[in-house]
């Protein structure tokens, strides 16, 4: 039997996302020596290996195949846009993309003012602006506390995840538009999904059982 490996993407979502593959019986002791800074570990019994990658490295990994199966946020998949099967939602870490900022910002979001938008997520902020609302605005590619920009006056709006709203909240912003809602999903090499089918299947179906 050939060993599977599956991609997580490293925070939060690894945790939690181990837990529900546990609730299908598939176990790795290893990987739970928070002191450990081994980046793959495996369970020789099941044929499983598991690693752990930064979130946006996750489909690149699957889709050359380095990694037969990732789970990783739906924020990732869709700001990546990389060919592979997205076969599950997980029903984890749920939350929304947005458009936010300051209260006065929405004037000029309505006025499709050229407008510039601070975010993590290029693509995924083109696609809406250019693609859903037609609106020509300035993206500015930053890699972390996105709120800032709006406050030390960097871009007008935001795009980022909104998972409670106190960042936003703590920091004078709010929720403007919502462009969609995300959570973990599970997603599969195109040729692993052939190669692997009933394995993989399995996996899938146990998981759905358990959602
Ligand atoms: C995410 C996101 C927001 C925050 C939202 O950032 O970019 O900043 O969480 O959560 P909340 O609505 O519950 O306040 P993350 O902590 O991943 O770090 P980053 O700012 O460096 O991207």
């Amino acid at each position: 039997m050939k060993t599977i490996t599956v991609a997580l993407a490293k925070g939060r979502l690894a945790a939690k996302a181990m837990k529900l593959l546990e609730q299908i019986g598939i176990t790795c002791e290893e990987m739970k020596d928070p002191e450990s800074r081994k980046l793959i570990f495996s369970n020789e019994e099941q044929k499983i290996n598991f690693f752990l990658a930064k979130a946006n490295d996750v489909p690149t990994y699957v889709e050359y195949g380095a990694a037969d199966i990732g789970i990783v946020g739906k924020d990732t998949i869709l700001e990546e846009g990389k060919k592979l099967y997205e076969v599950l939602d997980l029903k984890l870490g749920y939350c929304k993309m947005c458009v936010a900022g300051p209260a006065n910002a929405k004037e000029l979001l309505q006025h499709g003012e050229l407008i510039r938008v601070a975010t993590k997520y290029p693509n995924i902020t083109k696609d809406y602006f250019y693609n859903k609302k037609h609106q020509t605005v300035e993206i500015i590619k930053l890699n972390g506390s996105i709120e800032l920009a709006p406050i030390v006056g960097l871009s007008e709006v935001i795009v980022d995840i909104v998972e409670t709203g106190t960042t936003l909240k703590e920091n004078g912003l709010e929720i403007l538009e919502e462009i969609c809602p995300l959570s973990a999903r599970m997603v599969v090499n195109q040729v692993s999904m052939k190669m692997e089918q009933e394995r993989i299947n399995q996996m899938i179906n146990k998981l759905r059982d358990i959602l």
